[in-house]
């Protein structure tokens, strides 16, 4: 990893305040998967599509450091990579819990919001573009339901 001067200074900063480190990082996503992987709803989405584990949280581990501690090592393009799965609010809500309850699980306090602030965000642009994808036009607040997935959701 290497940063422009200005963006360590950034970092420093964050790490400081947050206590957000290389190795928490590694926690959180390994946690969040054993979790994920486990969940009724969740768990059939992901195992229908991740072939190799371990490169996935490799991955995963990089976005989350270039979405925190602006390493800008991640290159990917995560909105394709979601707008065709078959998921709605319902999805993201169950996601959205089960990162909470890791980070709340791994990380102390100030670090935990600040994982979670920008999960919400990003959660909330995936919907958006879900919804997009399938012609609906969401207004602000609103969310993304897709009734063709109601048989899922009793998982
Ligand atoms: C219901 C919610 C979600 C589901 C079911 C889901 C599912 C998936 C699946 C199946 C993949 C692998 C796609 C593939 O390789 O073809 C993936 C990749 C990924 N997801 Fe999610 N995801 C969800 C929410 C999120 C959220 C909220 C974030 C970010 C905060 C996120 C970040 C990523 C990233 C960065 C990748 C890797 C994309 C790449 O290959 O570069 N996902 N997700």
């Amino acid at each position: 990893m290497t940063q422009p001067p200005h963006r360590v200074a950034i970092t420093t900063e964050i790490k400081n305040r947050t206590g957000i480190d290389a190795a928490m990082i590694e926690r959180l996503v390994h946690g969040f998967y054993d979790r994920v992987r486990i969940d009724g709803l969740l768990g059939p989405v992901f195992e229908a599509r991740i072939e190799d584990w371990d490169s996935h949280l490799q991955k995963m581990c990089v976005f989350w450091s270039s979405v925190t501690l602006l390493t800008g090592d991640y290159h990917g393009q995560p909105m394709v990579k979601h707008v065709f799965l078959p998921i709605d609010a319902r999805y993201f809500d169950r996601w959205l819990a089960l990162f909470e309850e890791t980070a709340r699980d791994v990380c102390p306090e100030p670090a935990a919001e600040y994982f979670l602030e920008r999960a919400q965000r990003i959660a909330s642009s995936f919907e958006l573009g879900i919804a997009g994808r399938n012609n609906v036009l969401l207004s602000r607040g609103e969310r993304y339901v897709n009734k063709e997935l109601d048989s899922q959701l009793d998982s």
